[in-house]
């Protein structure tokens, strides 16, 4: 099958271009200008007139069917990965869960059987690591080798995912040795935990108070915690939903110094507040760790962050929980609330309508932090994150001016609310691909189940994005 997107603008991290793009079979196979007009033929052609053609936006950051909070992430492979495609991403990387006591292995294989043949788009692993012994830290080497290279620790979540230090740098030495890179979870857990206890004896249940308990003290000092130990360890390291200028802080300080620290924030913390928690236990469904955090002035920073550079990806942390039934685990106790929010369909408009439209980034540098840094940070470059020729054929036909309203009432993901309910988005995707199969067309599912295909990923390419 060979299609033709013709008379539309390439826009890459590297810069736009009129152009045509000649996919044939799952790849790319020529790019230039009026490619019909040299003789080029295909079995359809798609007209990208007045709109962008960018390569499919990848989301490194996931949780389906997540065990948490004494229940799951209601998303599986099939509707999170359907969902992400309406939203114009066409690749995520999802956590595997090693639970304590449990093999790497064992986690990872559990993964696989969630995925395997339900995926819409095409999906890879990073493994969430609880239990760092011997054994453990040798498993890391042999996922590297099977292209899951990534692993993600945490400081915080005592007595779920947390790791003391002397075990999170265990970790990184050892992927000093194999290439891999450590994702932190940087948040001081138990002295969360000490103020949350504190809060709930007061009588302070409200899910507000999950954003008191979790001060952007906590995050800071985590945050350079993980750096200094990285440093140490002499590896590159990986914030993850990085929220708080105190976070920030610490990572433009490394880089000021040389140090190879990348970071990721997410479009909750550049476009929701702490005010959003408010509201009785309606804020329950803004409850996510870390918190939502103080407008001003984190919006501003977050987004001079993404600019210079200092942050290099905005992911989604995409953890959907119902309102009904799951979010009300913790009606009287904001402890028990399932921490996570859904966000998987919606990162890439409001990253171009807060971004792009608002005149904050360039249409290159929303390319490059939606798509292309994640492919080269998390080993998929240039097969993914790229309009190249030989790339996979993840393309999206992306109209700049079309307007749409989020909410769960048109939303795609499995939950029942939308954490942007009602508002209005400039920019929208027209016709999304997957490896040259059109998923999504004009607001209709074209796609298939068990399409999206396992990519074994290698290892980072630093250099380029230090
Ligand atoms: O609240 C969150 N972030 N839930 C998902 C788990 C995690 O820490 O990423
Ligand atoms: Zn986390
Ligand atoms: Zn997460």
């Amino acid at each position: 099958m060979r299609t033709l997107i013709a008379n539309g603008t390439i826009v890459t991290a590297d810069g736009s271009t009129e152009a045509d793009v000649l996919v044939d079979g799952e790849t790319i196979a020529q790019i230039g200008a009026d490619l019909a007009g040299t003789g080029v033929t295909a079995d359809e052609t798609i007209d990208a007139s007045g709109r962008g053609i960018i390569p499919g936006a990848i989301d490194v950051h996931t949780h389906m069917e997540l065990p948490f909070g004494g229940t799951f992430a209601k998303d599986t492979f099939e509707t999170g990965t359907r969902a992400a495609a309406f939203g114009g991403t066409t690749t995520i990387v999802d956590f595997a869960v090693q639970s304590k006591g449990q093999a790497l292995r064992t986690g990872l294989d559990a993964w696989h059987a969630k995925a395997e043949g339900n995926a819409v788009v095409d999906y890879g692993f990073h493994m969430i690591m609880s239990d760092v012994t011997d054994d453990t830290l040798a498993e890391m080497d042999q996922l590297v080798a099977e292209g899951v290279p990534d692993f993600k620790l945490f400081t915080a979540y005592p007595g779920v995912f947390y790791s003391p230090d002397d075990h999170i740098f265990r970790a990184m030495q050892q992927t000093a040795k194999n290439g891999g890179l450590i994702m932190m979870h940087a948040e001081n857990g138990p002295s969360i935990d000490v103020v949350a206890a504190q809060l709930v004896a007061e009588g302070k249940t409200d899910p507000y108070y999950h954003g008191v308990a979790r001060s952007p003290i906590f995050e800071g000092e985590a945050t350079n915690r993980v750096i200094r130990l990285a440093e140490a360890a002499g590896v590159p390291v990986y914030i993850v939903h990085l929220s708080v200028v105190d976070a920030l802080d610490a990572v433009r300080d490394a880089r000021d110094r040389g140090v190879q620290a990348f970071a990721e924030t997410c479009p909750q913390y550049l476009f929701l507040s702490l005010d959003d928690l408010g509201n009785g236990f309606e804020g329950s469904k803004f409850v996510c760790s870390p918190p939502l955090r103080e407008q001003n002035p984190n919006w501003a920073e977050l987004w001079t962050g993404l600019r210079r550079n200092d942050l290099q990806v905005v992911s989604t942390d995409h953890c959907p929980f119902d309102f009904h039934g799951q979010k009300e685990l913790g009606r009287g106790d904001f402890r028990k609330i399932p921490n996570g929010l859904p966000g998987v369909e919606d990162r890439v408009d409001l990253l171009h309508d807060g971004g792009v439209a608002a005149g904050t980034i360039s249409r290159e540098r929303w390319v490059e932090i939606i798509s292309t840094a994640p492919a080269k940070l998390f080993g998929m470059y240039p097969r993914k994150g790229a309009v190249a020729v030989g790339a996979d054929a993840d393309l999206v036909v992306y109209d700049p001016n079309r307007t749409r309203t989020i909410s769960a009432a048109s939303h795609h993901m499995d939950v029942d609310y939308s954490c942007y309910e009602g508002r209005q988005v400039r920019g929208a995707s027209d016709v999304v691909l997957s490896r040259g199969s059109v998923v999504v067309r004009d607001g209709a599912f074209m796609g298939r189940k068990g399409h999206g295909q396992f990519l074994r990923r290698g290892t980072a390419e630093y250099a380029r994005l230090a």
